[in-house]
């Protein structure tokens, strides 16, 4: 099938449900992008086991050739979500930005979520402040671990493997587990979170901050996130997986394992989403600085053209796109000099993912934000790239943007 060809096929379906609410609009918008981007042909397997009256489910998309299993917001309805986990507790554990986020989503929907928090740790206030009541939905650990039925792992992943010999034996048959990223079960043998073998085990992990997660479902648009299933002792897992995404507020779920959620998602922070582009911004920087640009040209050059222009462009159109929409200039300088790119980025990328993959990335995370006063180091390296010429000339250029100016 041709590309083409594929695009209005994906485009149908869609195009269907679209309904008059401004948020389901939405959904229809991010769902053009979504299908457009993937240019993408959508076929209706037969939904075992689901109810008849569900005209969506799952989505095998194809994505540049591969087919791949989506799952969508519109198939689970709140009302179902009440009814699906109407003898559930959801126990939160954790409350820093996935719990912040994930918990008034769930709270939101209208489903039994409790918090339990450390009473002498600063998520407790937060919770406060968030409108969870001590005693009424906002516990200590072990109490709502007690009252919980679905036990939502929402500690740091550090703490997740401190805790984990004193939580362990609270996850009783019956119950189930729940997790936001890979991270402790499949690198047990250095987390030492190895789950009982009697519950289900299951992980929604939104791709994006928790601060996200909440303002995009504040807005009626969803997060995207990856679902897995680790252990399935009732066969129900991938359901239940499917619908805590959905409540806890995904727009779109993409089917993975748990290794390659936490290979990907460490991969990737450490590379293109933050640990690369920084490295490529300070470089690039640094080069224009020695060569005589002044602060503000060589931010702007480096970044604020990328943050404010291209990047938005490139997100919502694609790398094709915005080559074509460039000058000829800057289109045959920027393809030119791909390859060149890749080529000496490649080799990085390799080892990268060989220091995920062998658990090097994750020995470093235990080690250093398992001790005491990681926070007074951390901020120590906040305040050595605080004061970094390129952020501080980054603050004089954001300061003249017209909406900031007072
Ligand atoms: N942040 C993201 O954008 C993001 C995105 C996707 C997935 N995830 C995953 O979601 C999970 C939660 O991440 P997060 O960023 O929301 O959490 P976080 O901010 O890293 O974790 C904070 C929570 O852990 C608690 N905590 C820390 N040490 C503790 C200890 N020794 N005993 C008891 N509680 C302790 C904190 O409580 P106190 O306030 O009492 O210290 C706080 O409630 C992780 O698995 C993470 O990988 C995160």
């Amino acid at each position: 099938m041709s590309a083409a060809r594929g695009f209005s096929n994906a485009m149908r379906p869609v195009a269907r449900q679209l309904t008059k609410s401004a948020a389901q609009k939405r959904t229809f918008v991010a769902a053009l992008g979504a299908a457009t981007r993937a240019t993408a042909a959508v076929s209706r397997p037969a939904l075992a086991g689901r109810v008849q009256q569900q005209t969506r489910g799952v989505k095998t998309i194809d994505f540049a050739g591969t087919k791949e299993d989506v799952y969508e917001r519109e198939d689970w309805p709140k009302e179902k979500l009440l009814e699906y986990f109407k003898n559930d507790t959801l126990a939160l554990i954790g409350y820093g930005s996935q719990g912040h986020g994930q918990g008034l989503n769930l709270r939101d929907n209208g489903l039994n979520v409790i918090i339990g928090v450390r009473k002498e740790g600063k998520s407790w206030k937060d919770a406060i402040q968030d409108g969870w009541v001590p005693g009424k939905n906002l516990f200590e650990v072990d109490e709502a671990i007690s009252k919980g039925t679905i036990i939502m792992n929402l500690l740091s992943d550090a703490a997740q493997s401190e805790t984990w010999p004193h939580i362990k034996p609270q996850i009783t048959k019956g119950k189930t587990l729940y997790f936001s990223h890979g991270f402790s079960p499949v690198f047990k043998d250095r987390t030492n979170v190895d789950v009982p073998a009697d519950v289900d085990v299951i992980l929604v992990a939104p791709k994006g901050s928790g601060r996200t997660v909440r303002s995009l479902f504040r807005e009626g648009r969803g997060i995207n996130s990856s679902v897995a299933v680790f252990q399935d002792v009732t066969g129900k897992a991938e359901e239940k997986a499917i619908a805590m995404g959905v409540a806890v507020g995904s727009g779109y779920l993409y089917k993975t394992t748990f290794e390659k959620e936490v290979y990907s998602d460490l991969y990737g922070e450490r590379g293109c989403l933050m640990g690369g582009i920084h490295g490529m911004f300070l470089a690039q920087y640094e080069v224009l600085r020695e060569r005589g640009h002044s602060p503000s040209e060589a931010f702007n050059e480096t970044v604020e053209e990328a943050t404010q222009s291209l990047y938005p462009l490139i997100g919502s159109h694609g790398m094709d796109w915005m080559y074509e929409a460039c000058s000829t200039t800057a289109r045959r300088g920027a393809i030119d000099w791909t390859p060149r790119f890749k080529d000496a980025l490649k080799p990085v990328f390799n080892s990268l993912y060989d220091s995920v993959k062998n658990g090097e990335e994750t020995q470093r995370s235990l080690d250093y934000n398992g001790q005491k006063d990681y926070r007074e180091k951390f901020e120590a390296e906040m305040e050595e790239i605080r004061g970094m010429e390129i952020w501080r000339a980054g603050k004089a250029v954001r300061s003249l943007r017209p909406e900031n100016q007072k």
